[in-house]
């Protein structure tokens, strides 16, 4: 993208984040990823009247090989730590999430904004304050639920015991401290209690496989016991998903972990055709999708830290909230959490 268009929407951003003169923005990248990005994001505090800085970490030594996520070169630069947490916001080009340093961060005060998606997804997907108001709502909703029932034509029935796991909610900006978000969002999630999910999922053709950045081809059925995945039936895919699993060695990889639904009608199923190289975030946010995952549920507070992670946003799908319909077969029928011509 453009440079000039790059620090336009980056002005944008931070001026949603609530960035005003005073206050401190610390841009934070690895290697020669996003330096652009970087570029774009001083000039916009800069513009904001903040003072800012970029600090860059060395690209990593070593490949994983897989999506391992919570890992970070920060944990070996205590002294970057102790100074990000003296920024107002952190923008954090590199993905920081799922690790202790980002929580330290985050308890310090400093909000935090992850900007990793391709800069054309950051401009069609520019948060607005109207998309913010309705994911609240969901939160709101969600937050005052005691159980969620999910269901789907392809054989879904799953429930997941609430109320012990906080309710987050990602907008895509963040203005408040100490708060996270990602650019772009449009969901709400929690998690059910460690031994609260039970029942069974069935994944259908056309469900997103992140970080496999896949689509479903063939059924995968899922067995769910007391908050643990317990079998996993199927074809190629479900070959896949175990095959994945199983090279962690952790059996808390099979976990549940957070659950929710996305809110964001400009975003596109379709959108891995698109992006084949971002992180999905386009597919966690499209409008009616019912998202479930599996391994860490530390973001949510929870003692799961496993480096094993799936996203697995599903079309079609019913969401119940204590009996009450949130989402019918991939509609969402709250009218507050619809768009406005669409109530
Ligand atoms: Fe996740």
């Amino acid at each position: 993208m453009d440079q000039n268009l790059l620090n336009e929407i980056c002005l944008r951003q931070l001026t949603l984040s609530g960035v005003h003169e005073g206050e401190t923005v610390a841009v934070l990248s690895e290697g020669a990823e996003r330096l652009d990005y970087a570029d774009a994001f001083l000039y916009a505090a800069r513009r904001l009247g903040a003072s800012a800085y970029h600090l860059r970490l060395p690209a990593p030594t070593t490949a994983s090989g897989a999506w391992a996520v919570g890992a970070s070169e920060l944990a070996a630069n205590p002294q970057a730590v102790e100074a990000l947490k003296q920024a107002d916001m952190l923008v954090d080009l590199k993905f920081l999430l799922f690790s202790k340093e980002q929580f330290a961060i985050q308890e310090a005060g400093t909000r935090i904004l992850t900007a990793v998606e391709p800069a054309p997804l950051l401009a069609r997907l520019m948060p607005t304050p109207e998309l913010r108001e309705r994911v609240e709502v969901g939160a709101e909703l969600l937050g005052k639920a005691g159980a969620m029932r999910i269901t789907s034509p392809g054989g879904t029935d799953v429930t997941y015991r609430l109320g012990v796991y906080p309710t987050m909610s990602e907008y895509g900006y963040t203005d408040q401290p100490g708060r996270w978000d990602h650019w772009p969002a449009a969901f709400v999630f929690t998690g059910g209690a460690d031994d609260g999910v039970d029942g069974r999922i069935v994944l259908s053709p056309g469900d997103v496989l992140l970080p496999f950045n896949t689509y479903v081809q063939t059924p995968v059925t899922l067995t769910v016991e007391q908050g643990f995945i317990t079998d996993i039936r199927g074809g190629l895919d479900a070959e896949l998903l175990s095959s994945y699993i199983r090279s962690f060695d952790d059996p808390r990889g099979y976990g549940m972990s957070h659950v929710g639904w996305g809110l964001d009608e400009r975003a596109h199923w379709h959108g891995l055709t698109q992006f084949p190289g971002g992180m999905g975030m386009e597919l966690r946010s499209f409008y009616g999708n019912v998202m479930f995952s599996i391994g860490p549920n530390n973001e949510l507070g929870g003692p799961n830290d496993t480096p094993c992670h799936f996203d697995i946003p599903m079309r079609g799908c019913s969401l119940f909230l204590d009996d009450e319909p949130v989402v019918v077969d991939g509609d969402v029928v709250v009218p507050e959490m619809r768009p406005a011509g669409r109530r």
